[in-house]
C-alpha cells in the first residue's frame, strides 16, 4: 500500500480540488489539472505490463533516487567520466553458442560455465515466492544462474530447474546455528543439492556496504521464517559483519573451508569496495595463505536493494572504480588467472555487459528488469 500512496494522494488531491473548483472559486482548476494528469500518469504506469518497477512503484518508479527502487543509468553528476564503447573496423561473426566464462581455480573440483548475464543476488523475503520461482524457470530456460540472495536457499530456487549460486550472508540463513553462526553440517547438506552450482560467500553490498540489512517483520511469513531459520513475523537482522572471521587471513582460511564444505565447489566472494587498502590486505592473505576466491563479484555503490538504507549510494566505490580495483589487485598480486570476476550494479542492457567486460569483469549479474 506504501508503494501506492503517492498515486493515492495525487488521486485524492485531485478530486478535492475538482470539488472545490465545481462548487466555489474556478481557480481551483489550477490545482486540479496537475493534480488529474498525475493521476493519469500514476494509473498509467499501474496497468501498464512493461515495466515490473514502475508497476510496483507507480509515479515514484520515476524518480531516480527513490529508496527501496533500484537505480539504472549513467552518471551524470557534474565532472563524472563519460564512458562509451568504441567500435571496430574489423567486425567478427557472432559466436553459434552464447559464450561462457569457466569459473574454478586449481582448489576447485567442480568448475562451473558461467553465463556472461546472470540473476544478481535478490533473496527470498524481499522477493516473494512466485518471483523466486519465475527468476529460477528464466535461468534454466536462458542457461544462466540465479544467484539465491542471502535469505537462505527455498524450496522456490528449486522447482525451477535452474542453475544456482547460493549465498550465504552475515545472517548465515539457511545454514544458522541458534546463536547465529554457522551451521557447517547443513551448510555442506544444502551445498551438496545438484541445482548448486557456486557458492558466494557476500561481505557486503553497493546499496549498504558495512551496514548489513533489516527485512521487515511484515515480510517474515512462516515460509520466509522457515528457510531462514528465524521466528516468523519479527524482523530479520543481516548483522554488518561475519561473526566466523574477523581478519583477513581467517576470511580466506573460511572461505577455503565454505569451500571444502561444499565438495570442492566453485566458491567466492561478493562485495562492494570501500576502502581500497582493505581489499588489498584480503589480497595479501589470499597470497600468504596460498587460498584465493574461485570468483569475486563486485557490486557498485549504485546498487539496488530490498531494503536500502539512507545513505544508499553514498557509501562504498562505485562499480567501475570497484571493478577496476578489483581487478587491478588480482593482476598485481598474480592471482587475476584463477580467479573470475562478477559485476553487478546498474547491468540492463548489453551494451552495459560489454563495457563491464572491458573494464575488467569476466560476467555480469543483473535483477530482474
Ligand atoms: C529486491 C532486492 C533484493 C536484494 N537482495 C540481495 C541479497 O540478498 N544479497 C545481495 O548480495 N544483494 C542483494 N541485492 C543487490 C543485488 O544483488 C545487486 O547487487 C544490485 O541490485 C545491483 O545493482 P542494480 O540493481 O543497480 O543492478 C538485492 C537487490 C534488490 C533490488
Amino acid at each position: 500500500m506504501r508503494r501506492r500512496l503517492p498515486l493515492l494522494l495525487a488521486a485524492v488531491g485531485a478530486a478535492c480540488a475538482a470539488l472545490a473548483a465545481s462548487a466555489g472559486s474556478a481557480r481551483w482548476w489550477f490545482a486540479a489539472g496537475p493534480l488529474l494528469a498525475l493521476t493519469a500518469l500514476g494509473v498509467r504506469d499501474l496497468v501498464q505490463r512493461r515495466d515490473s518497477l514502475l508497476r510496483a512503484y507507480p509515479l515514484t518508479g520515476r524518480l531516480p533516487f527513490v529508496p527501496f527502487v533500484p537505480r539504472h543509468g549513467r552518471d551524470e553528476r557534474p565532472g563524472a567520466v563519460r564512458e562509451f564503447l568504441v567500435s571496430s573496423l574489423a567486425p567478427v561473426e557472432p559466436a553459434e553458442e552464447p559464450p561462457v566464462v569457466r569459473v574454478g581455480g586449481p582448489d576447485c573440483r567442480l568448475p562451473y560455465d558461467m553465463a556472461l548475464l546472470n540473476v544478481s543476488a535478490l533473496s527470498f523475503g524481499a522477493l516473494s515466492a512466485p518471483a523466486v520461482l519465475a527468476l529460477n524457470r528464466g535461468a534454466a530456460l536462458g542457461r544462466f544462474a540465479q544467484d539465491t540472495g542471502e535469505g537462505g536457499l527455498s524450496e522456490h530456487h528449486l522447482r525451477g530447474g535452474g542453475d544456482l549460486v547460493w549465498e550465504i550472508g552475515t545472517g548465515y540463513f539457511g545454514c544458522r546455528t541458534g546463536d547465529g553462526r554457522l551451521d557447517a553440517r547443513e551448510f555442506a547438506d544444502k551445498a551438496a543439492l545438484p541445482e548448486v552450482r557456486c557458492v558466494s560467500l557476500k561481505l557486503s553490498q553497493g546499496a549498504a556496504p558495512g551496514g548489513g540489512a533489516l527485512l521487515p517483520g511484515v515480510k517474515v511469513s512462516a515460509s520466509v521464517a522457515l528457510e531462514r531459520n528465524v521466528p516468523a513475523g519479527e524482523p530479520v537482522v543481516s548483522p554488518p559483519g561475519h561473526r566466523e572471521y574477523s581478519t583477513p587471513r581467517e576470511l580466506v582460511l573460511f572461505l577455503a573451508r565454505l569451500r571444502e564444505l561444499a565438495g570442492g565447489k566453485p566458491t567466492g566472494l561478493k562485495l562492494c569496495v570501500g576502502s581500497r587498502r582493505e581489499f588489498l590486505a584480503v589480497c595479501r592473505a589470499m597470497v600468504a595463505e596460498g587460498v584465493a576466491p574461485d570468483f569475486v563479484v563486485v557490486d557498485g555503490s549504485e546498487g539496488g536493494s530490498g531494503a536500502a538504507p539512507p545513505y544508499a549510494g553514498e557509501v562504498g566505490l562505485p562499480l567501475t572504480e570497484g571493478l577496476m580495483t578489483v581487478h587491478n589487485a588480482l593482476v598485481g598480486v598474480g592471482l587475476r588467472d584463477r580467479v573470475r570476476i562478477g559485476a553487478s550494479g546498474g547491468v540492463a542492457t548489453g551494451a552495459d555487459v560489454v563495457r563491464r567486460l572491458a573494464q575488467g569483469a569476466d560476467y555480469t549479474n543483473a535483477p530482474a528488469r
